[in-house]
This record gives structure tokens, C-alpha cells and sequence, in this order.
């Protein structure tokens, strides 16, 4: 009885189902019982003729209690314990499943591949896969609902969420928005089509649209366009922040003791606000907050290019930088020798380079030793002793013209032996 949900095409769909037929169920059977009792009692004791009945008295009854009380307790805790475990099927996504981007805006779902594939209104998924959908939105809030694979997930501006399933059946499914969004809601419709895992292949790779793929693109932001690489490495070596090397899905810990799991919204808010959530023993106020200065669109595509550092594929950019580092100058030769004596300076090497090139985040360390130059405020500055040792110990006061004041301080982590070796380093590199 009561059986009205749609066909069930997805894996998890009939947990679903018999959940929901299970609460029904039980619905109908005690609002019968109830109502049926309620009306019986109300004919059988009906006032007859015009003499009033004396009622019996009776006194409440210590098993009749008890019965109602608990077995209704143990149908909800079966109910909760069972909706449970579906809960936790539909929330953990397994390893390898199949990732579409979905970004919802006023009125229409636009979707998009890791290969670059980009489509609107409908989107095709093989069957048999494990799907993830990952959502957010460019304006309002929507709501993605498929009925056919029984998951809704909302859409939300300026964070992600996400839904999977998989398809067990090939064929059309309809996916509705189920949040009210503006007065075409409800024509923000779309079509998934569910194929075989060969034609999903054809399908998804013959691109309509020309152009690089997310992740290229999040990797000429990386590379050429922010100055993400002068701070995190993409072979795992420390730099002024944590590697990108299998970040995402990372699990670790904050420098306030809590725990982090670096997935979609974790890698945002840390572009956006680098200071909310600073890892374990990294700086904290060094990174500039991007916040107003890089859109959704290459948060995401940066995203995508942290996603595919996962170790299968050395690094470009670090390959050309072994190859480059081959032929050492005289000072990159007495640097290297240097961190071998001192290891924390191959911490300064991140943002100070020993061939006065141009463009670190800090000023070159050649000629750096009695250099004259001018401070922010256009207070002129020579680079002695007490003036190194300032900008060791407290970076923060002084910052040199041209130079975004990015260092973290090192007093106490550097002490006056150390900053007088570094006196003398400086002093070889003039
Ligand atoms: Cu989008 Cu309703």
C-alpha cells in the first residue's frame, strides 16, 4: 500500500525506499488503529435516550504504560539507527568516483569535466560508476534533485557541497531545483543521461568547446599568474607554506590543535583567508588574503590543479627547476654549502635568492651586506649589522620599498650566533 516513489535507478535508491515505505507503514497502522478505536468508543458509547451513565472508575495501569511507551521507543530507534546507515552510505563518496563540477545559477545548471567538457542544462554520466557531484552556486540558493538516484543537495553560493550515487540502469533522469530561486524555478530543470560506460567515453570526449581544461588553467594561475609557487612546492618540499603535493583529501593539524581535512571549502577559505586555519607549524600572517582579487571561477580552476598532485605526474615546474639548478654560481655554491652548516636558512632561500635576480617575494641576499636603500615610509636604511638582525628578529618593523612585508618573524627560532653566521654569509656574497 502507498507506494509512489519513482523507479529506483540508483545503487543506494532501495535503502531509501524501504525507509520511507517503513515509516509509512507504521504512519497508516497507528493512525488507523487510533483513529479506528477513536470512532468506535465514540458510536459504541454514544449517549442513549436521556439518562446519563454512571462511567466506571478506573485507575491508570502500569503495563499499558509501559507497553506504549516503549514500543514506540524501539520503532524510533530502529527508524533513526536504520536512517542512519543510509545517511552514512549517501555521505561517503568511494575512492575513483567520477567528479562533475555543477554550478547553479538563476536558471539553469551548468556542468563541467575534468577534461575541460563544459555543458549546460543536461549532462551524461556512465552507468554502473560512482558519480560525484560537486555543487555550488553563482547567485542564490538552488537545489539539486535527482528523485531517480533519491539524492538533493543544496547549491550554495560561495561554498561547495557535494552528492554522489551510482547509476545502476541506463536511460534519461530528471534532476529538478527544489530550493525557490526566483520566478523561474521552476523551469530549472535539467536532463542527466546515464549511458554506457563506452559511449560515456565518446561522448565525453569529443569537446564542443575548445580551450584548456580547469586544471591547466589552475596551473597557469600557480605558475605564471598569482605568486602561489614562491611559498608551496609541488614536490613536497617545504617551503614558507605546505606543499600542494597531495593536498587535497589531506588530513592533518591546525596550529590551534584542531583537525583539518583540506576538500573544497578548506582550499577556498584558505585563498580567501589564509589566516582562519593556519597549518601546524607553518607562519601564520604571512600569506596575503585573496579575498576581492581572484574569482570563483579560478578558485575552482585551482582546485582542479590541486586535485591532480597527487604524485602520479612529476611536476613540470620543478623538473625545470632541477634542471636548471645544474649549473650553480659561485654563491649558490657557498649558499648550498651554507644550509648544509645552518639547515634553517633553506627556509630564507624561499623568498631570498643569492643571484640578485630580480622578483622574490624579499629583496636578493647578493650585495645585500652594506647596501643603501629606502624603507616604505621613505626612510633611507644601510645594511648593517643591527639593521640584519632587525629584519631576522622583527621584519615587520622596517619593510624595504617594493617588498610586500610577507616575512614571519624569527626571534626566538634564529639566536645571535646564528644571525652573526648569517652576517657572515652575507658578507661572502657581496
Ligand atoms: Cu534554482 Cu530553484
Amino acid at each position: 500500500m502507498f507506494r509512489y516513489l519513482p523507479p529506483a535507478d540508483s545503487e543506494f535508491a532501495p535503502l531509501v525506499d524501504n525507509i520511507t515505505n517503513l515509516v509509512t507503514d507504521i504512519s497508516v497502522f497507528f493512525t488507523t488503529a487510533i483513529v479506528g478505536a477513536m470512532i468506535y468508543f465514540a458510536v459504541k458509547y454514544r449517549r442513549r435516550g436521556d439518562t446519563d451513565h454512571e462511567t466506571p472508575h478506573i485507575e491508570g495501569s502500569l503495563f499499558l504504560e509501559v507497553l506504549w511507551t516503549v514500543i514506540p521507543t524501539i520503532i524510533c530507534v530502529l527508524v533513526a539507527l536504520y536512517g542512519y546507515y543510509g545517511y552514512e552510505k549517501m555521505r561517503s563518496v568511494p575512492d575513483g568516483a567520477l567528479e562533475i563540477n555543477v554550478v547553479g545559477e538563476k536558471w539553469v545548471w551548468n556542468f563541467s569535466y575534468d577534461n575541460g567538457k563544459e555543458t549546460q542544462g543536461e549532462f551524461t554520466v556512465p552507468v554502473d560508476t560512482p558519480v560525484k557531484l560537486i555543487l555550488t552556486s553563482k547567485d542564490v540558493l538552488h537545489s539539486f534533485f535527482v528523485p531517480g538516484m533519491r539524492t538533493k543537495m543544496d547549491a550554495i553560493p560561495g561554498s561547495y557541497t557535494y552528492q554522489w550515487f551510482k547509476p545502476i540502469r541506463t536511460g534519461p533522469q530528471q534532476v529538478y531545483c527544489t530550493e525557490y530561486c526566483g520566478d523561474n524555478h521552476s523551469r530549472m530543470l535539467a536532463k542527466m543521461n546515464v549511458v554506457s560506460k563506452a559511449e560515456y567515453e565518446r561522448w565525453v570526449n569529443t569537446k564542443e568547446s575548445t580551450g584548456d581544461t580547469p586544471s591547466e588553467k589552475g596551473r597557469y594561475l600557480y605558475s605564471n599568474k598569482l605568486p602561489c609557487k614562491s611559498c608551496h612546492s609541488l614536490d613536497g618540499s617545504r617551503r614558507v607554506g605546505p606543499s600542494f603535493l597531495n593536498l587535497y583529501g589531506r588530513d592533518g593539524e591546525l596550529a590551534d590543535g584542531s583537525a583539518y581535512k583540506a576538500d573544497e571549502n578548506y582550499i577556498k577559505e584558505s585563498i580567501l583567508y589564509p589566516g582562519k586555519k593556519v597549518v601546524k607549524g607553518y607562519p601564520d600572517g604571512v600569506m596575503p588574503a585573496y579575498e576581492g582579487q581572484i574569482s570563483d571561477e579560478q578558485i575552482g580552476d585551482l582546485i582542479a590543479f590541486i586535485k591532480t598532485l597527487d604524485g602520479s605526474a612529476v611536476a613540470v615546474e620543478d623538473l625545470a627547476e632541477e634542471a636548471s639548478a645544474v649549473e650553480l654560481t659561485a654563491e649558490e655554491k657557498l649558499f648550498e654549502e651554507f644550509k648544509g652548516k645552518l639547515p634553517v636558512v633553506a627556509q630564507c632561500a624561499a623568498c631570498h635568492n643569492v643571484t640578485g635576480a630580480p622578483g622574490g617575494v624579499g629583496p636578493s641576499w647578493k650585495g645585500l651586506y652594506g647596501r643603501e636603500g629606502a624603507f616604505a615610509d621613505g626612510t633611507k636604511y644601510v645594511a648593517d649589522d643591527a639593521y640584519i638582525k632587525e629584519s631576522i628578529w622583527e621584519p615587520q618593523k622596517h619593510i624595504v620599498e617594493g617588498y610586500p612585508g610577507a616575512m614571519p618573524a624569527y626571534a626566538g627560532q634564529i639566536d645571535e650566533a646564528q644571525v652573526d653566521q648569517i652576517i657572515e654569509f652575507l658578507k661572502k656574497i657581496k
